[in-house]
């Protein structure tokens, strides 16, 4: 079995230049979900909020197979203070206990941290990206 899979989900790519260093990084597969909505523009918008703030559920695809792996990186956007509907359905099918996950975000921290093996927040407005994702890395290359 694999040590490592990381699979994202992404609006407007932040996520996925994300997942794609890590991936990198850990020389591990990489793999994007998608929920097929149309979340374009300010209407995508303002639904992608309305979906997070009443925690409407979405379906999601994997786009490739899936490998096995011991524990999973799971990035993806926060949206209106919760996590993107998509990264809900997602988390919905792994235990925390299996799962690192990484959050991009303007500025906000994921408020529901409890279970994961480690939580990292990266934030576009203090710039913090490549410094999470090497202290992330760094701990899953030593462990
Ligand atoms: C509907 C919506 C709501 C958002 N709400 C927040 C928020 O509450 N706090 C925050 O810091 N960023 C918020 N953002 C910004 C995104 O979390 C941020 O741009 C993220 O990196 C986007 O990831 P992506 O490019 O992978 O889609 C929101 C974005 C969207 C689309």
């Amino acid at each position: 079995m694999n040590k490592y899979g990381v699979i994202y989900y992404t609006r407007t790519n932040n996520s996925k230049r994300v997942a794609e260093k890590i991936a990198d990084q850990l020389s591990c597969e990489l793999i994007q979900i998608t929920d097929n909505i149309n979340w374009k523009g300010i209407i995508g918008y303002l639904k992608a909020g309305f979906y997070s703030m009443t925690n409407k559920s979405v379906d999601i695809q994997f786009l490739g197979h899936l490998e096995a792996a011991e524990e999973y990186i799971i990035v993806g956007p926060l949206w209106a203070g919760g996590l993107a509907s998509a990264m809900k359905t997602l988390l919905g099918q792994f235990p925390r206990d299996k799962v690192h996950l990484v959050v991009t975000s303007i500025g906000s921290h994921v408020e529901d941290r409890s279970g994961y093996l480690s939580v990292h927040d990266i934030t576009s407005n203090t710039n913090n990206e490549d410094a999470v994702i090497e202290d992330l890395v760094k701990g899953l290359l030593t462990t």
